[in-house]
């Protein structure tokens, strides 16, 4: 995160916004005795004494209008780890990684990802917004793949992988095309580099969106259901990229109804419900011993 906190490090005072938009920290700490005992999430997946977290989300809730779509989620995320988030449609679980890169601002709590927290900074005793161009140097070091791949479609599969590398100057031109071509053969796609995404399949044009999360090297990527576009028989080539990557130093979040995955390639699996994490711990014991009644009923809607 070095580039981050050196941008959010120079932003001036006078570039923040007003006091009034502030949040008051008191509101932000989550209260976690007011939790009842029996709704609170276990912290089985707490971060070994000495290593910082690679995520930190505290207290984090979220209203659209009366909506309650995050309601207090509390979670901590090792670095080199993979996360699986389950829940139902609704569950808030995109909101979620939403507010890991701050596309949604919460209303209160906080999110820090290396220790530094997101989209706000402290002040005495209130969270100010930082400035739009410190989010988004924050935001460059945290990589999202969606559902619907988001690819250019009038760049080549190796410009989509090499324009942000090129854009913010991390890289020369040539040496964001040589990186580009390194990771989109990484994936598989080493014959598809000049192929536009509208001749790709959905599980090329996703395997593309994966690499160009690659690209600025971040620590951490979050995934939004990334199969869930896909027809059936493309789907294995996609996670089979992801598995790939688990277990290469980089943190995983991933939103997903594939639990063979989920099995397979997490760490930790979380579920969601209603704005709550209800339960998390390995995939193990989430998926095939459940504690709670509505993780035993919605896994047994999706195995
Ligand atoms: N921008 C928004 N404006 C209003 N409501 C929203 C917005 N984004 C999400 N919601 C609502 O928040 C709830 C949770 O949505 P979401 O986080 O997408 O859930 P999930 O990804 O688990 O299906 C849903 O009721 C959804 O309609
Ligand atoms: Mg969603």
């Amino acid at each position: 995160m070095t580039a981050a906190t050196g941008a959010a490090d120079a932003v001036p005072t006078t570039d923040a916004v007003p006091i009034t938009d502030a949040i008051p920290v008191a509101d932000a700490v989550p209260i976690r005795d007011a939790v009842p005992v029996t709704d609170a999430a276990p912290v089985t997946d707490a971060v070994p004494a000495g290593i910082a977290a690679a995520v930190e989300i505290r207290g984090v809730t979220k209203s659209f209008g009366a909506n309650r779509v995050l309601d207090g989620v509390d979670l901590t995320v090792c670095p080199g780890h993979v996360t699986v988030v389950i829940g139902p449609s609704g569950a808030g679980k995109s909101t979620l990684l939403r507010t890991i890169n701050h596309l949604e601002k919460p209303d209160a709590g906080y999110v820090r990802v290396n220790g530094e927290l997101i989209g706000v900074r402290q002040q005495k005793d209130h969270f100010r917004e930082l400035p739009e161009r410190a989010i988004l140097a924050q935001r460059a070091e945290i990589g999202f793949v969606f559902q619907s791949f988001n690819l250019f479609p009038h760049l080549t599969a190796l410009e989509n992988v090499a324009a942000a590398p090129a854009a913010t100057g991390r890289a020369s031109k040539s040496e964001a095309r040589e990186r580009a071509a390194e990771l989109l053969t990484l994936v598989g796609l080493a014959d598809k580099l000049d192929a536009y995404p509208g001749r790709l399949s959905g599980g090329q044009q996703q395997r593309v969106a994966i690499a160009r999360a690659m690209a600025l090297r971040p620590g951490l990527i979050l995934f939004d259901e990334p199969t869930s576009a896909l027809d059936p028989e493309l789907v294995g080539e996609v996670l089979a990229v992801m598995k790939d990557l688990a277990g290469t130093g980089t943190t995983l979040i991933v939103v997903t109804h594939e639990i063979g995955f989920a099995r397979e390639a997490a760490d930790t699996v979380v579920f969601m419900d209603a704005g709550r994490i209800v339960e998390q711990g390995p995939p193990r014991r989430v998926l095939d011993h459940p504690e709670h009644p509505r993780t035993r009923e919605f896994l047994s809607k999706v195995l």
